[in-house]
């Protein structure tokens, strides 16, 4: 049996990207990963503000890009670590950079550009690619690996916030 399923959706606006991105921050538990996918200005960083809201992230901790600092942690339910591996080359630089324990720690870990991560992706993970297919319309599409990212994403597909 294939453990992979594709599933994607379009939006029109940041509106309907905010739900999207709620809707994944209260599913998420301890110790998940979710990558994401996506041009620069597709709208990754925008995405992990509304799943800081759904995880419980206050509003006075501003979500912003971690480009330069890495990896930015914020406090909500479970601990989310917002990382940026745009200037990252590699797996060497990852791991130099003291990133393993983020990844693979206790909290949400949030990963822009994860495509640099080669091996040292974990084999739990959900996989978001954006797509820009307009000035405010975007194409999601979400690939989950493991059964418990699967049954989450299948769960939520059949919500009507995600269908
Ligand atoms: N439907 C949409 N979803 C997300 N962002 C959108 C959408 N439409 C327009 N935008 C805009 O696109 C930009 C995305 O920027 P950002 O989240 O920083 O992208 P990235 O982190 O992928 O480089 C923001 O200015 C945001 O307001
Ligand atoms: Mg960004």
């Amino acid at each position: 049996m294939q453990d992979k399923r594709i599933l994607s959706r379009h939006v029109d606006n940041p509106a309907e990207t905010s739900v999207i991105g709620h809707l994944l921050g209260n599913i998420c538990i301890r110790g998940d990963v979710i990558l994401l996918q996506g041009d620069l200005g597709a709208g990754k960083t925008t995405l992990t503000q509304s799943i800081a809201k759904g995880l419980g992230v206050s509003a006075d901790q501003y979500v912003t890009s971690p480009s330069f600092a890495l990896m930015h942690e914020y406090r909500g339910r479970e601990p989310l670590y917002h990382m940026d591996f745009y200037r990252l080359t590699g797996e060497d630089d990852i791991e130099g950079a003291g990133l393993l324990e983020y990844i693979y720690g206790p909290g949400v870990a949030v990963i822009e550009w994860s495509d640099r991560m080669g091996g040292l992706c974990p084999e739990q993970r959900l996989e978001i690619e954006i797509k820009t297919t307009g000035e405010t319309t975007r194409l999601y599409t979400f690939t989950p690996y493991g059964t418990s990212w699967k049954s989450r994403i299948e769960k939520a597909f059949v919500d009507t916030s995600l269908s």
